[in-house]
């Protein structure tokens, strides 16, 4: 029902970019786009409408969904605060980030705060690490972040 004539739209601009026959390479923006309209997460039923529309096998795009950290199988919040745990993010404060949300929010990484206002999110290495630590808010890109400027952050969020 989700597979609108503007979604299909969409899709094809990503798969225009392709040979034919290599549709399939427009499943990861696909799945972006799908999500996108359906308030940040994948169900079973989107992921199937993908695979037929990219003529794949259904359990290719789940194997997709579930490798990357960017697209969720679960309702979410009206927000994504990822704040990424790898090495670098890691040894400059991510790990205080995340406590600070938890303590501050009560919410655990994987969680939604009560009022739905933002799912806490704890992702791979988000390619940033020289402004580590790093937190990806929705799809914009935050820097060497301190509890204080994440929080301002979380407080503008609506
Ligand atoms: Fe966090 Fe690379 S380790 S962005």
């Amino acid at each position: 029902a989700l597979f609108t004539p503007e979604i299909r739209a969409a899709i094809d601009a990503h798969i225009a970019k392709y040979p034919p026959e290599w549709k399939q390479s427009a499943v990861m923006p696909a799945l972006t786009i799908v999500q996108d309209a359906n308030g940040g997460w994948l169900t079973t039923e989107l992921m199937d409408d993908v695979a037929a529309y990219l003529d794949m096998p259904a359990v290719s795009v789940y194997e997709v969904a579930t490798f990357y950290g960017m697209y969720d199988l679960t309702p979410q919040g009206r927000h994504k605060v990822c704040i990424c745990n790898s090495i670098s993010c890691m040894l400059n404060g991510s790990e205080e980030l995340i406590a600070h949300v938890e303590h501050r929010y009560g919410v655990k990484p994987g969680e939604t705060t009560p009022d739905g206002r933002f799912t806490l999110k704890e992702v791979e290495c988000l390619g940033a690490c020289r402004d580590a630590p790093v937190v990806l808010l929705d799809k914009v890109y935050h820097e060497k972040l301190t509890p204080e400027s994440l929080d301002k952050l979380i407080e503008g969020l609506e």
